[in-house]
């Protein structure tokens, strides 16, 4: 298969591993409506094209809570990628930190704390849910300090999951889930040797470590459904902000008013996010979110954003509407389930190409230099007074 995109990426995955876990990685919630917004509304951007203008330099570093990133990107948490590769979570980290971008280990991942932190030269960013179980987020916080991890990455669009159809059908959940895993699994004998069978053990790494028993992913879904916190407000971040030492950032950021309540209670970050699509069916792509966030609190928190995100292009798109960082979720997976480490490092070098592409035909050297000013504001609908502008400025 010939692969020069992260879209040949999600056709190698899906021939890759058991439907299971390709449609639980590729599937969003209810109908999918926001899940296709997200790249859908991305695309309709239009980068503003300028010439002539000796682009042979660039510079795509970014500083970003005291860290250079080589690019402005990270790899967002996602969860039992470990499912998806050998120790996915490792090779997935590996290849992040050879390019010199953060790599974000979830909650659920299979590869605990300290199997993946030990695998980076940079120090690792975690991802917290709000679990009912205050006893497990201490825990897990201790331990994410004590290896060594920067950045805290708390998840706040759970409070509970969203259904996703495509799960029961697939067989992730459902009638006989297990049964039909088993099958599928008898399908794709690559995948069963390499993952199934030598990528073992199959347990949620963290919460094992912290029950003390395995959980295997039968348990999974039952466990994560059970233990969201529907009850959580922003008076129960407030020990966790005192605790961790590092940055905080808020995951799951739609609306400006919202924006400006983390800047109040003392973010160091948001994620403009909805989950990739994955919880409330029917809310705004993050693209169309950003604009407004990004007018009521760029420049009091580090502003990151995902969603739909499958092109250097679209890195530079979601920069031009007010992020400094862009986090890649499916992107990366598929790479990942595909190829291993050296798919998620090609899938990075991919993207910086793309950029350079971008920056170099909009006229801009620096990450800085991308701003609303490297879109054609008149047909790009993200922005709702854009047409306006443009009528009133002729
Ligand atoms: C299979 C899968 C698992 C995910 N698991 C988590 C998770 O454990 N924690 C979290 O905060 N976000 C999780 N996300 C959401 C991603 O962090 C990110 O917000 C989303 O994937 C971005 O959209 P994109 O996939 O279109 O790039 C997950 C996404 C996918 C696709």
């Amino acid at each position: 298969m010939i692969i020069s995109s992260a879209k040949d990426y999600r056709a190698a995955a899906k021939a890759k591993v058991p439907p299971f876990l390709f449609h639980y990685a590729d599937g969003g919630a209810y109908d999918e409506y926001t899940l296709r917004r997200n790249s859908e509304d991305l695309a309709q951007i239009a980068l503003r094209q300028r010439i002539l203008r000796n682009m042979s330099a660039l510079n795509l570093e970014t500083k970003l809570f005291n860290e250079t990133l080589a690019m402005p990107v990270a790899l967002a948490p996602v969860g039992l990628c470990g499912m998806y590769a050998r120790r996915g979570e490792v090779q997935a980290a590996s290849a992040a930190d050879k390019k010199g971008i953060p790599f974000t280990l979830s909650t659920v991942s299979l590869c605990p704390i300290e199997e993946v932190a030990p695998a980076m030269k940079r120090p690792m960013w975690f991802q917290l849910y709000v679990l009912r179980d205050r006893g497990f987020m201490r825990n897990v916080l201790e331990r994410a300090q004590a290896a060594g991890c920067s950045t805290l990455v708390f998840t706040v669009d759970m409070p509970v999951p969203g259904a996703r159809y495509r799960d029961a059908h697939s067989g992730m959940s459902g009638p006989n889930a297990a049964m039909r895993r088993y099958l599928q699994s008898a399908l794709y004998p690559q995948w069963a040797w390499d993952v199934g069978i030598n990528g073992r053990p199959h347990d949620l790494g963290n919460i094992s470590a912290y029950r003390g028993e395995p959980t295997k992913l039968e348990d999974y879904i039952g466990w994560l459904g059970n233990n969201f916190d529907p009850s959580i407000s922003w008076r129960d971040l407030e020990w966790i902000r005192d605790f961790w030492k590092g940055p905080m950032v808020i995951k799951g950021i739609l609306d400006p008013e919202d924006a400006r309540d983390a800047v109040r209670f003392g973010a160091d970050g948001i994620v403009v996010s909805n989950h990739g699509g994955r919880q409330l069916d029917g809310v705004l792509s993050s693209a169309r979110a950003l604009p407004a966030i990004a007018d009521a609190v760029k420049g009091d928190l580090a502003i990151l954003a995902d969603g739909g995100v499958r092109s250097g292009l679209d890195v530079v798109r979601m920069i031009a509407l007010g992020a400094d960082t862009v986090l890649l979720g499916r992107a990366f997976l598929y790479a990942l389930a595909a190829a291993g480490e050296a798919g998620v490092t090609n899938l990075l070098n991919l993207f910086e190409k793309e950029m350079r592409v971008a920056m170099t035909l909009t006229g801009a050297r620096t990450i800085a230099e991308i701003t609303r000013d490297s879109l054609v504001q008149a047909v790009s609908p993200m922005r709702p007074d854009a047409l306006a502008d443009a009528v009133a400025n002729g």
